[in-house]
């Protein structure tokens, strides 16, 4: 009964046909019409083999549906794998040549860390020299403040000393004190010259005051607040030393620059050859720290064209320069009375 219920309303009319056909073959044989039967026996025959044939047909049909199917799967399969195996080859090469650029790159990173090392070793090693030949020449009555980033090198130190063991001058100007004061000092001690330094921190000049006393160099070294003023150069106006830090000064043979420092403003120190000419000797000797930056380079270059009697004095061994001061005095012309 539970089979009969799942039966398509198509499939009951055919059970329900066959049954009477069934029957009618049943009910005709029994009353003896044989050949009505036997009529019945073979419309039903004829029946079966149509709705075989019928069958057949649409097997047939649905067996070229599923083949094309097949046929256009397969197709898209094989489109798709082509596809995938041209993405995985691109992937291949552009991995390939981005290993090569990663190796190229990495050996190139590796040649410079190695000429940086080498050359960090190299100057590491000219500080060291620079360092035992400063400490060869003086011995300290207290221990040194430290040389190096603020403070002027070693190398530039030594430099500094010889420059003032061969010239001898007798007035040393420093703008911008620190730990090379204490060293110009015993430098200027030996020599017979005195040092006077200007700084715009007072917490800055008080420590260099401060070394100087524990060295035992006060005698030989001054150090003067000068804060920074407007000063109006070239049209421009620089915050630079106060001018009267210096203005009993006369006669400079040794003129360092080493400040203000590059924070206080654009060309910091581009003043300060404008301002301090009228102070230097007629002979005098200019060094000028950080002269490889750019502001500092921009300076010298300005300097060097445009104040007669100064030229620069060509390599130095740290990272100052060093540069020569000629006063020219011009005669006047005779005047015809
Ligand atoms: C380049 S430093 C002068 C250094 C000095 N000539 C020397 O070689 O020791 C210029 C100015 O920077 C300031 N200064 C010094 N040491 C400093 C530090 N450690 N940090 C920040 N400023 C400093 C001081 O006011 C100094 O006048």
């Amino acid at each position: 009964m539970q089979r009969l219920r799942n039966l398509t309303r198509r499939q009951l009319l055919l059970l329900g046909a066959a049954a009477a056909l069934g029957v009618a073959i049943g009910a005709s044989a029994l009353a003896g019409f044989v050949g009505v039967a036997l009529a019945v026996v073979g419309v039903t025959l004829a029946g079966l083999a149509a709705g075989l044939l019928l069958a057949l047909h649409r097997l047939a049909v649905l067996g070229r549906e599923q083949r094309k199917a097949l046929r256009d799967q397969r197709g898209v399969l094989e489109q798709t794998q082509r596809r995938l195996l041209g993405a995985v080859e691109q992937m291949l090469l552009t991995a390939g040549d981005r290993h090569r650029d990663l190796t190229e790159l990495l050996a190139t990173g590796q040649k410079t860390t190695a000429l940086g090392t080498d050359r960090l070793l190299r100057a590491q090693t000219n500080e060291v020299e620079a360092l035992l030949q400063l400490f060869g020449g003086f011995t300290p009555a207290a221990p040194m403040p430290p040389s190096g980033g603020f403070a002027l090198n070693p190398t530039d130190l030594l430099d500094l000393l010889d420059l003032i063991r061969t010239r001898r001058p007798k007035l040393v100007l420093e703008l911008g004190s620190g730990t090379s004061s204490v060293w110009i000092a015993y430098a200027l001690e030996k020599t017979g010259g005195r040092l006077i330094s200007l700084d715009h921190e007072p917490g800055y000049a008080r420590k260099t005051r401060l070394a100087l006393a524990a060295h035992g160099l006060t005698g030989v070294a001054e150090v003067r607040d000068a804060p920074l003023r407007p000063v109006v150069v070239d049209g421009r106006t620089f915050p630079w030393y106060d001018v009267e830090a210096v203005a009993d000064l006369r006669e400079v043979d040794l003129l360092l620059i080493d400040g203000p420092p590059e924070k206080t403003g654009k060309d910091a120190r581009y003043p300060a050859m404008r301002v301090l000419e009228d102070r230097l000797a007629d002979s005098a000797t200019v060094v000028f720290d950080d002269a490889h930056r750019q502001d500092e380079a921009e300076a010298l270059r300005k300097w060097v064209e445009t104040i007669e009697g100064l030229t620069s004095e060509g390599e130095a061994l740290g990272r100052h320069a060093v540069l020569s001061y000629r006063r020219i005095v011009r005669q006047m012309a005779p005047t015809n009375q």
